[in-house]
């Protein structure tokens, strides 16, 4: 049941308001405190933390890795898990092994999985289907509460990981002692708040699809973003891969003039996602080389970063204010809005991309 959209990706874009207040109310009680599932993990024993994923479950992780190491000063190694389990990886002790996957059954995590049952000293996983395989075989398994997602783009998926994910930071940085009680009880507030906030992106849908029209007709489009906003260009690159066909690469923005700005001209457009956090100026000047070589930009930005930089760019999409550390769980949306309706916009099966299943669980 589409509840009224055209696709299931629309309903389930439009679901995150509501999903993610609910995985917060699961894991976060009125007082601010966190609890995970039992046995619940105590951060003060580990040293590192393994994560390990496919797809977009594997963004997820890449962007927790920047929450995890500057919020919890807890070191973070991210890996595919089809690269990780032929790999091998040595795993030393007080090792956290941490599974993401919104299915589950996900056949190359969950040898990932296996492999490090006896080497590492606790396995967390993230999962939406909580009675799946990679669940029941991990010591603690953390419920993202999206409900089912029957588009085989993952979109509400995604943001509740990045919800969990976010808590689970919070609850390591308590354990750690790398954050305070009034620093913790900002970011729940402005976790609290996001629901709002994602209403409010969510209304930015007409100037998206304004955007998404004219990056229809490209053959390949660039996504550049710094800090947590790289993972969240893979992202955005990866939707539009998936259910439009057109060629996407996500770039860290200070990677640009280590070669793929041999790429730019007035044929490729650049979605550039920059909040105007303390990267902001890098990311701008790495824009302004992308303009200087006639790349045509859609500046993905709050009011303040349009302001100061919008000048000279082909498409503006405008996001409210969010606290710095969860700008991921945010442009998350516009990044998903903008490759449904370049897909729309190009006639392609939103819901049934061609060559791709929902869940893949054979290597
Ligand atoms: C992309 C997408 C895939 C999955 C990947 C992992 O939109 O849905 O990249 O994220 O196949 O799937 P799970 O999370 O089920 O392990």
């Amino acid at each position: 049941d589409k509840a009224g959209h055209k696709h299931f990706m629309a309903k389930e874009i439009s679901e995150q308001p509501g999903v993610i207040g609910e995985a917060v109310s699961h894991y976060v009680a009125a007082d601010n405190t966190i609890s995970l599932p039992d046995p619940g993990l105590d951060f003060t024993k580990f040293d590192r933390i393994t994560m390990v994923a496919c797809g977009t479950a594997y963004y997820a992780c890449l962007t927790a890795k920047y929450w995890f190491e500057q919020i919890a000063r807890l070191p973070v190694e991210v890996d595919f898990a089809s690269e990780f389990r032929y790999r091998e990886p040595p795993i030393p002790g007080r090792t956290l092994a941490m599974f993401v996957s919104q299915s589950g059954e996900t056949a190359d995590t969950l040898a990932a999985l296996r492999y490090c049952e006896g080497k590492a000293d606790k396995i967390a996983s993230v999962v939406n289907v909580i009675e799946s395989t990679i669940a029941r075989e991990s010591d603690l398994a953390l419920p993202i509460h999206a409900g089912v997602e029957i588009g085989v783009a993952s979109t509400k998926a995604f943001t509740c990981q990045l919800t969990v994910l976010f808590l689970m930071t919070l609850k390591a940085a308590l354990d750690r002692g790398t954050i305070t009680q009034d620093q913790l009880a900002d970011h729940i507030s402005a976790l609290r708040s996001m629901p709002s906030l994602i209403n409010i992106a969510l209304e930015q849908n007409a100037a998206i699809r304004d955007a998404a029209q004219k990056l229809s007709p490209a053959r390949d489009v660039l996504f550049l973003g710094r800090g947590a906003m790289f993972p969240l260009a893979l992202e955005g690159a990866l939707k539009l891969k998936e259910i439009s066909y057109i060629h996407a690469e996500a770039y860290a923005s200070g990677e640009l003039k280590h070669g793929p700005i041999a790429l730019i001209d007035e044929n490729v457009p650049v979605v550039v996602m920059a909040p105007r956090d303390r990267l902001f100026d890098k990311t701008v000047s790495n824009m302004q080389e992308v303009m200087a070589r006639k790349g045509k930009v859609i500046l993905i930005s709050d009011r303040a970063g349009l302001e100061e930089a919008a000048e000279g760019t082909w498409a503006q999409i405008e996001m409210p204010p969010v606290a710095d550390a969860l700008t991921p769980i945010l442009y998350a949306i516009p990044a998903q809005l903008l490759a449904y309706h370049t897909a729309i916009a190009k006639g392609t099966d939103v819901d049934q991309p061609r060559n791709l299943a929902k869940s893949v669980t054979v290597e």
